[in-house]
């Protein structure tokens, strides 16, 4: 049966890089039903509306979800982050944030004498608790008395259940490794929560290995031995935090790619490159379309098209190979020949 796909290509080079994933998509010859969404900083800056609940409800009915990028300079901080991208993760219970940090065969690292083997680990980030509920608030604001508040909401389902994730996916893997990243040194009440709910979880899985190291060190580790970590399981903001310099080292942001999951298939993921809409580069055809292109590569994987999935990856090995260099800031070639470059191998892979 054809895989029913809601598409949002958002705004600034969303739409550019969208196209082009969608190239790769149908180069596969997977079967899928398409459905466009107009939403993201054009929809609310012309009408207001961020994410009506009708359209929220229409997403809800599909097997998964691509979205490009949402931004736009004239729209407040806040507006789409909170009203459309974390809603999408709240309502739909996407509790997995899951971010490759894989350095493909051909990209580029800055980390001198760190290849392939070096840069291959996955980052579990939990994606609906934590700082990112919006717990607190402001009182006095404006004043010089002003009092903000923002705390980190952990609860130990939300915690245990993504967890357990990292475990299940670290044991379909080659190293079998889980390290959790916190602040258990200074955050005592939230830190203690996760190190218990993991050394519990840990004792289910034998054949997975489970080590500890505080988020700052981690950020250390990944620039001088990335090669230490598998999967590594973290809250909310430090996995935001982690997942960016992921990024900085496996290729840079125009090939980091990310899925908003729910494991158990209930509402539709959400695959979406992790970078945003860069509107001063929409338009010149700039934008390097390969981290849309493995978001794909990601849901095809999600949907149970593991083959194709494989297919999409390689094929972007294959094209690194061939611009060298490549990263989001030294595109030599445009947004639509890589893309077409990559559906062509798709084709031949
Ligand atoms: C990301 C982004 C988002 C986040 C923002 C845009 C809400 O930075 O996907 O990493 O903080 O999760
Ligand atoms: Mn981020």
């Amino acid at each position: 049966m054809a895989h029913s796909i809601g598409i949002v290509r958002g705004d600034g080079i969303g739409p550019e890089v969208v196209e082009q994933a969608l190239k790769a998509l149908d180069a596969t010859g997977v079967d899928y039903e398409p459905t466009e969404y107009d939403l993201g900083a054009r929809r609310y800056l012309e009408s207001g509306e961020v994410l009506p609940d009708s359209v929220l409800a229409d997403l809800a009915g599909h097997d998964a979800v691509l979205l490009g990028a949402v931004g736009h300079p004239d729209v407040s901080p806040g507006v789409l982050e909170r009203g459309l991208l974390l809603r999408l993760r709240f309502e739909f219970d996407l509790y997995v944030n899951l971010r490759p940090v894989k350095l493909l065969p051909g990209a580029p690292t800055p980390l001198a004498g760190k290849g392939p083997d070096d840069i291959d680990l996955v980052v579990v980030r939990e994606n609906t608790e934590g700082a990112y509920v919006g717990e607190g608030g402001v009182l006095r604001k404006g004043t010089p008395h002003e009092v903000a508040t923002q705390g980190s909401v952990n609860t130990r389902a939300g915690v245990e259940r993504c967890v357990r994730y990292a475990f299940n996916l670290a044991g379909r893997r080659t190293r079998r490794h889980v390290t959790l990243c916190h602040k258990t040194n200074v955050l005592t009440w939230a830190g203690d929560l996760w190190a218990r709910t993991t050394s519990a979880v840990a004792a289910e899985y034998p054949n997975v290995t489970f080590d500890y190291v505080h988020v700052d060190a981690a950020c250390l580790y990944l620039v001088e031995s990335p090669e230490r970590f598998d999967v590594i399981v973290t809250d909310n903001l430090f996995g935001d935090i982690l997942t960016d310099l992921g990024a900085a080292i496996a290729g840079g942001m125009g090939l980091a790619a990310s899925g908003n999951i729910n494991p158990h298939r209930d509402t539709p993921s959400v695959f979406e490159p992790v970078h945003g809409s860069a509107p001063d580069i929409a338009g010149t055809g700039r934008a390097n379309p390969l981290a849309a292109v493995l978001s794909v590569a990601m849901l095809l994987d999600h949907v149970g098209e593991y083959e194709a999935s494989a297919r999409v990856e390689r094929a972007v090995a294959v094209v690194l190979g061939k611009l060298s260099g490549t990263t989001a800031a030294t595109m030599r070639h445009s947004t639509d020949e890589v893309g077409d470059m990559v559906a062509e191998q798709v084709v031949q892979a």
